[in-house]
């Protein structure tokens, strides 16, 4: 029940006004994203490589409503692009399509991820493209389609372990040669196309993820829940796989002891690090994970709305 409380709230952004005032929403919010400037993002990935592990910085914004919103962050995506390149660091890039103008114009979402893949061509830096809500699989991986004949090795999108389509979804993928990172789905969906059961979500991320790790093109296996790497350690040792083909990912401040110890044992891990001043959705994503943190935020932000007046 709080899960579908905090996605539902994830949506409200006139809360946001709200919470953003707030020294516990905004000292938790801390605790996921790097900070609100692209300089915090890449000082992160510094310290993180220090340690061996790679990023993907990841702009935050989503669901922009004006062509205007889509130009400025398509552009704060290619400073970002630029930044990692001048600074050196082993980084790519993640991002929403919402925030390109999906749910504006198909053609202008086109647009400008050409825009940002002409500049990650330059710099040879890969662009994820992350999976939003139900309603926007179909269009993410048309665009994705689209943008990969031309962009081969430059570009790769994500597939979510809860959607029931998956299934063909990451056939199709693995025919194309694509990068796929696999992770279970973070967003509302009804039953008739997403499971419901953890038990089903897990089952069908361990399928999806042997499909990966077997024929996939270097995937990335999005998930700090133990059981699943424990299966993924266990399929790649009895088959043998080199540890290059493929890397663990996890979220910027979940589970630092898990990505530190795969990396100690010589496997591949990127840190997704989200940076920029729109984090309200993207925490509200991570608290209904995570309902420990959500009692504590709750409370706080009642408390000091009300003591405000
Ligand atoms: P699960 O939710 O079962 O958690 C396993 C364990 O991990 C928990 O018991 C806890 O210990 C820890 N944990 C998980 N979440 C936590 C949190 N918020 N705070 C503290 N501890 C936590 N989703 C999506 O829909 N589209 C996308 O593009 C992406 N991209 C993406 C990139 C990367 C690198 C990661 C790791 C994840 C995503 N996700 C995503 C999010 C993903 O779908 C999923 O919601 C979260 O990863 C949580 O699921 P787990 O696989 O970690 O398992």
């Amino acid at each position: 029940m709080l899960r579908g409380l905090f996605l539902w709230l994830s949506e409200q952004g006139s809360i946001f006004n709200f919470v953003k005032r707030n020294r516990i929403a905004r000292s938790i919010a801390s605790r996921f994203v790097a900070g609100e400037t692209v300089a915090s993002a890449i000082e992160a990935t510094r310290l993180l490589n220090e340690k061996g592990i790679t990023a993907s910085l990841d702009l935050l914004g989503e669901s922009v409503s004006s062509r205007e919103a889509t130009h400025v962050a398509r552009e704060e995506v290619v400073q970002t692009l630029d930044e990692v390149a001048r600074t050196g660091v082993d980084a790519n890039v993640s991002v929403k399509l919402t925030q390109l103008g999906l749910d504006i114009d198909y053609d202008l979402c086109l647009q400008n991820m050409r825009t940002i893949l002409e500049r990650a061509k330059k710099h040879e830096i890969f662009v994820r493209i992350d999976m939003e809500s139900s309603d926007h699989t179909e269009r993410t991986l048309r665009i994705f389609k689209d943008l990969q004949p031309e962009y081969n090795g430059l570009t790769g999108v994500v597939i979510q372990s809860y959607l029931r389509r998956s299934a063909d979804d990451i056939e199709d993928l693995i025919a194309m040669g694509a990068r796929v990172r696999l992770c279970k789905g973070a967003y509302a969906e009804p039953e008739s196309i997403a499971y419901q059961d953890k038990k089903e979500i897990d089952s069908s991320f361990d399928s999806l993820m042997v499909r990966l790790l077997d024929h996939g093109n270097y995937p990335g296996i999005a998930t700090h829940d133990e059981q699943r790497i424990e299966r993924a350690l266990a399929h790649v040792e009895s088959n043998k796989i080199p540890y290059e083909r493929f890397e663990f990912q996890m979220l910027y401040g979940v589970r630092r002891d898990l990505y530190q110890s795969l990396r100690d044992k010589g496997f591949n891990v990127r840190v997704y690090i989200p940076f920029g001043s729109n984090w309200y959705p993207y925490l509200m994503r991570r608290l209904a994970e995570r309902p420990g943190n959500v009692a504590f935020m709750t409370a706080s932000v009642v408390k000091e709305t009300f003591s405000r007046g």
